[in-house]
């Protein structure tokens, strides 16, 4: 890393700010001294310029459209690796050797049982409950279970809290599913890959044998290896905050979900199939791009546009090549929701409103479409995301606790509220 200085002229006076380049990607400009010389703070509401951390992980290019895991791009980590490999990678920087992936398979594998009193958790919910409530309560209801594994200042404790939730989210997210349709639970079988055994919890029922169709689990598994990470994003960035204080490491995978439900990020993907079904047919695409390009109508084109790819969302290419695949593997020969999609996409990126604001198709914009045809309810479809974004969350997040720098997270603000003021008794009020 380099370093070099940039002079700011604040009220006559020459401040030096110190200059951080990273490997590769936008330099930075290290402003930590700057209230303590100036009395003046940095304002970035939605943290449009600002850098909160420095990472290893992943990086992202949004010009050019490119994203990476521990360096490796996300086309071929898709293409040539399962998702667990992935989330080695993420976790420990580096891509396992074969007895490495074996040991990491294994050791994930035994930890995907929930404790069996989670099973009364659920009867609390009402059957329509959204999945991701669920989730959330559920998640951070672990540090109630699991208190040998709550200190975080024990590496020991660390990891097995980041195994139990990378092994325990595809359990809990398919028990959210079964509670939804009035189905028994199914318990995880430790002589299935993940992905297959997530599909055999969601739909395999007792009265049957149930066996996931490999082309569908493979499809899954690579949507999972799409969503694992993806920067300092939202609910990433929700994840970080929550660890500076400290809190353990169940409540901040909560928190994470409880920031993805949101429509504006993980949310998209169940917004997008809606906003799919609601136009319905491709004739009704222009009355929506004009609705999303009127600035007076709060509607946007859920699953297009992203603060930081100003290109095409490479998982995007890839999300919608898996599309085809999974309707082609169900013998699903035309899809009225597809041939919108892909209508709408063309249309959109011909627009001169979307092309001048670079506003391209997202993760979220296929992936809805895949996950329906697989037999997913459009509700699961967040839940699937923050299945997959745990690994991200938990890589992270103990990234931020092992950096000897990490102080907890706390912003200031500019106050434009009323001035100092007297207290006034309420006989006295007008
Ligand atoms: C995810 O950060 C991540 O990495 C997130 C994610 C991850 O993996 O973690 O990639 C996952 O969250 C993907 C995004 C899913 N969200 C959606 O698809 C919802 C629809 N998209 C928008 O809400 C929006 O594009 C955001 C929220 C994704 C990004 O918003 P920004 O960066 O704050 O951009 P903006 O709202 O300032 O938009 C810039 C302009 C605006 O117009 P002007 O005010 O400049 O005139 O583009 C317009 C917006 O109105 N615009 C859209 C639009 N997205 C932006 N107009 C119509 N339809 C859209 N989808």
């Amino acid at each position: 890393m380099s370093f070099s200085n940039s002079t700011l002229s604040v009220n006559g006076r020459q401040i030096e700010l110190p200059q951080k380049d990273g490997t590769i990607g936008p330099s930075v400009l290290d402003i930590g001294k700057l209230y303590a010389q100036t009395g003046l703070f940095t304002y970035d509401p939605g943290f449009t310029s600002t850098a909160a951390c420095e990472s290893k992980i992943t990086y992202i290019d949004g010009d050019e459209g490119i994203l990476l895991y521990r360096g490796y791009p996300i086309e071929q980590l898709a293409e040539h690796g399962d998702f667990l490999e992935t989330c080695y990678l993420l976790l420990y920087g580096e891509l396992p050797t074969a007895a490495q992936k074996a040991d990491f398979d294994y050791r994930v594998t035994r930890h995907t049982m929930v404790h069996d009193q989670m099973n009364r958790f659920f009867q609390g919910f009402r059957r329509d409950a959204h999945p991701m409530a669920i989730m959330v309560a559920c998640v951070g209801a672990l540090s109630a279970f699991y208190h040998d594994s709550t200190d975080i200042t024990d590496e020991k404790q660390r990891m097995v809290a980041s195994m139990r939730m990378i092994a325990k989210m595809p359990t809990l997210a398919a028990m959210a599913y079964k509670y939804s349709i009035g189905q028994p639970f199914v318990y995880p079988k430790n002589d299935l890959d993940y992905t297959s055994n997530f599909l055999r919890m969601c739909f395999a029922v007792p009265c049957e044998e149930y066996h996931a169709n490999p082309v569908l689990a493979r499809a899954l598994d690579r949507i999972f290896i799409l969503h694992a990470d993806h920067e300092q994003n939202a609910s990433t960035s929700t994840v970080r905050l929550a660890g500076s204080s400290g809190a353990n490491p169940f409540a901040c995978i909560a928190a994470g979900i409880a920031c993805l439900w949101g429509p504006a990020h993980g949310g998209a993907n169940e917004a997008a199939l809606k906003m799919l079904e609601e136009i319905g047919r491709p004739e009704r695409i222009p009355e929506y791009i004009a609705k999303a390009k009127d600035k007076n109508d709060p509607f946007r084109l859920m699953g297009f546009g992203h603060r930081v790819y100003k290109n095409y969302d490479p998982r995007a290419r890839i999300m919608a090549k898996t599309t085809h695949e999974v309707l082609a593997e169900l013998g699903i020969k035309d899809d009225p929701l597809l041939d919108v999609a892909v209508e709408l996409e063309q249309i959109a990126l011909k627009d001169e409103y979307f092309v001048e604001k670079k506003l391209y198709p997202n993760i979220d914009f296929y992936s809805g479409i895949t996950l329906k045809a697989m037999g997913f309810p459009t509700s699961m479809f967040t839940v699937l995301f923050a299945l997959a974004r745990t690994v991200g969350w938990i890589g992270q997040w103990a990234e931020m606790i092992e950096d000897p720098s990490q102080k907890i997270g706390r912003p200031r603000q500019l106050y434009v509220g009323p001035p100092k003021r007297e207290y006034v008794s309420i006989s006295q009020r007008g």
